[in-house]
């Protein structure tokens, strides 16, 4: 995976909404990603679990009881049960906190499960490339499926493939070094990304697992080790830093160097970087 392009001029850092615009509008629905958009994200971040009927869906958390008004496991529950539920309302009661509600929650884009195949469908009608950067979530009762399936639809939306413009557009991200193995052995130009909450001895020195190129590590990893982005980088490592909402964390990013900032506030990261 190429290195960013470090010549003098204006800051390049690659701004991912992380769960859409998730700041703004709730986490893994369209209306989030489509405000990212707006806000000028160069790329999206989501998480993705299969249901039980083998469909890929935007969910963060095992269960669907933090983001939606149903209860259960996401393996559990065929897309239809996912479909009748509603992923927008929790986020209205949280942000107006008491007051009377804007009645946003009457909005499908704000309340609808997202499939990966509905988001694959918006970055490709973005008209400017927009990048997808796709996390796979530990996978226990599907082990295996998960990436089989996300290859198989990133085959039909044309994702697998290197171009003359680059890699491909989309990148997979996991903190199990096995699913990133898993999606390198069926498409091997897809970027991977090895997401680390700990920095561990093992990848102190800025190595990764054989085959990954893009090191993820916590924004915490870098405010306690900050010289881990110069060592990723002398091993050949492009830094994307999650999940970057701070300003000083902003700022330590840009210091140094980092690749990416995956981040819930796309719009004012941009502007605190000069991007706007
Ligand atoms: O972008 C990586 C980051 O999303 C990993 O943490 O828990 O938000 O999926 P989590
Ligand atoms: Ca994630």
């Amino acid at each position: 995976y190429p290195l960013r392009d470090r010549t003098p001029g204006p800051s390049r850092i690659s701004v991912v909404a992380h769960r859409g615009a998730s700041e703004d509008a709730p986490e893994h629905t369209l209306a989030a990603y489509r405000r990212a958009i707006e806000d000028g994200a160069d790329a999206l971040e989501c998480d993705v679990r299969l249901t039980a009927d083998g469909h890929l869906v935007c969910v963060h958390d095992r269960r669907v009881n933090r983001t939606s008004n149903g209860r259960g496991a996401v393996s559990a529950l065929e897309l239809a049960d996912l479909a009748a539920l509603d992923f927008g309302s929790w986020k209205e009661d949280e942000d107006t906190a008491g007051e009377a509600p804007d009645r946003q929650h009457e909005d499908p884009e704000r309340t609808s499960v997202l499939t990966l195949e509905r988001l694959l469908e918006l970055v490709a009608d973005a008209g400017r490339r927009v990048e997808l950067a796709i996390e796979t979530k530990h996978p226990t009762r599907w082990a295996g499926q998960v990436e089989e399936r996300l290859v198989a639809l990133l085959t039909r939306f044309g994702h697998t493939k290197a171009s003359a413009d680059g890699p491909p557009a989309v990148r997979v991200m996991s903190f199990s070094a096995r699913s990133l193995h898993r999606v390198r052995a069926a498409a091997p130009d897809i970027p991977g990304v090895y997401l680390m909450q700990f920095l561990t001895p093992r990848h102190r020195d800025g190595r990764l697992p054989p085959g990954v190129g893009i090191a993820g590590p916590g924004v915490r990893i870098l405010r306690a080790h900050p010289e881990y982005v110069a060592k990723a980088h002398r091993a050949g490592h492009q830094v994307h830093v999650w999940t970057v909402n701070d300003e000083a964390d902003v700022e330590l990013c840009e210091r140094l160097g980092v690749d990416a900032i995956i981040t819930n506030r796309p719009k004012q990261v941009r502007a605190q970087l000069g991007l706007d």
